[in-house]
């Protein structure tokens, strides 16, 4: 039986995709008049007022309606519609964390915690919604503003994660096969190619990103905002489970190294629930990095030399993937930008809430595990890496 969808759904839906993305480009335009185009004080008032009350009503008719059971599609794509109205709310600072105990928005925050409580996610909007759960009308996907930065970014995140996601399950299937199984290549081979795809979305991005439009008018959009009583951080493209399978399942980082785990414990509900259980159970698998290494006895044989050299070829690629987000990306599109920005502004910079220097030191220990760098402060497979290296017959090839 096909499903109705509730008319105040609809219509919420279509104010998102229409003027809220409207009454968001207007104001984006106003501030970048401004000689401090980060500043959005006192600023197109008028417009901001319509936002918020606009979303307000829309908002409240849902929260009346209750829980119409209409699916857990529905109810995620609600979830991301609520979620994109607060983002831009905290955006424009109509709410502001550290200015609020608890969100004035009101309605729209009741709505969040009803559906992200129910469907086992975080009360925002997550990477998910903007990005592989994002449905397109006539072609034009959900998003805050027409501008073409925004859109840049947005399908580069897009192509991004399922490039990784593809490399992801790819390596998965590779634990009922075995690292000497045959088709064990194959596999290897098409995350290798997968990452490779990674490698090239993410130079395009580096390429044709406008870093002023991007850190002005895009990211402020995925600031921490507070649902409720509580602040949740900022949507970031790793919150998605495939990153996190690749580094568990190549061997590269390890699911009990507090630091990591804290990371992974910190990103689980802001993955989608087959996320969720897809890294669950990968964090309780071996590595093929370490059957690899209990393997080494059959360095002679063929498999042993074929698969171990693609294994290596995907260990590495994977590191450099790692190496162009952080030096290529976060460093042009956050690191240089932040600090071209007045102080007064500083502390709201990052997605996730921690001051940039934190932020960035965890990022660069996170890029030198993926890279298996050699570190004496923190573990990497650096060593094990060369050992497996040094057993390939012909080590240059
Ligand atoms: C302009 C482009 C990008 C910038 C400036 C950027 C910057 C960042 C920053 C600063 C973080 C830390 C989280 C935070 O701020 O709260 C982060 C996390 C992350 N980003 Fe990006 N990013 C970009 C694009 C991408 C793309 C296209 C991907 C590919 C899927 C990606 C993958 C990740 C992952 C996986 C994480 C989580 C941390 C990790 O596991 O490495 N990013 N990014």
């Amino acid at each position: 039986m096909e499903q109705v969808v509730s008319p105040d759904l609809q219509a919420f839906d279509k104010w998102i995709r229409e003027d809220f993305v409207e009454i968001n480009s207007h104001l984006e335009q106003l501030y970048l008049q401004q000689d401090d185009p980060a500043n959005v004080v006192g600023i197109g008032d008028t417009e901001k007022q319509q936002l918020e009350l606009q979303g307000r009503e829309l908002i409240k008719c849902l929260l009346a309606e209750g829980n119409t059971d209409e699916g857990f599609d529905s109810a995620f794509d609600l979830l991301g519609n609520v979620g994109l109205y607060m983002a831009a709310c905290r955006r424009h600072e109509i709410t502001e964390p550290c200015r609020e105990r608890t969100s004035p928005l009101i309605e729209a925050s009741a709505l969040a915690m009803h559906i992200g409580a129910s469907i086992g996610v975080t009360p925002r909007f997550a990477t998910a919604h903007l990005t592989t759960h994002n449905r397109a009308v006539n072609g034009v996907y959900k998003r805050f503003t027409d501008l073409a930065d925004e859109k840049l970014f947005v399908d580069y995140n897009t192509k991004g994660i399922l490039a990784y996601k593809r490399a992801a399950d790819a390596l998965l299937k590779i634990q009922s096969l075995g690292v000497s199984h045959p088709i064990t290549a194959d596999l290897l081979q098409v995350a290798e190619t997968a990452l490779d795809d990674v490698l090239a979305s993410n130079q395009t991005l580096f390429e044709q990103l406008d870093t002023d439009m991007f850190f002005y008018c895009v990211r402020p959009y995925y600031k921490p905002y507070r649902v409720g009583s509580q602040v949740y951080r900022g949507a970031n493209a790793g919150d998605f489970a495939g990153i996190n399978v690749i580094d568990l399942q190549l061997g590269l980082c390890f699911a009990n190294e507090p630091a990591y785990s804290q990371m992974l414990v910190d990103k689980f509900l802001y993955m989608m629930p087959e996320d969720q259980r897809i890294l669950r159970d990968c964090m309780r698998r071996t590595s093929i990095m370490d059957e690899f290494l209990k393997a080494t006895g059959e360095q002679s044989s063929a498999w042993y030399q074929q698969n171990l050299r693609r294994f290596l070829a995907v260990c590495e690629r994977h590191g450099e993937t790692a190496i162009a987000h952080h030096d290529q990306l976060v460093e042009k599109y956050i690191a240089q930008p932040s600090k071209a920005l007045a102080q007064q502004h500083m502390e709201k910079v990052t997605a996730s809430g921690p001051p940039l220097p934190v932020l960035l030191d965890a990022l660069e220990k996170l890029r030198d595990r993926r890279a298996a760098k050699q570190r004496d402060d923190i573990r990497t497979r650096f060593d094990d890496i060369s050992r497996l290296t040094a057993t390939l017959t012909d080590a240059s090839a």
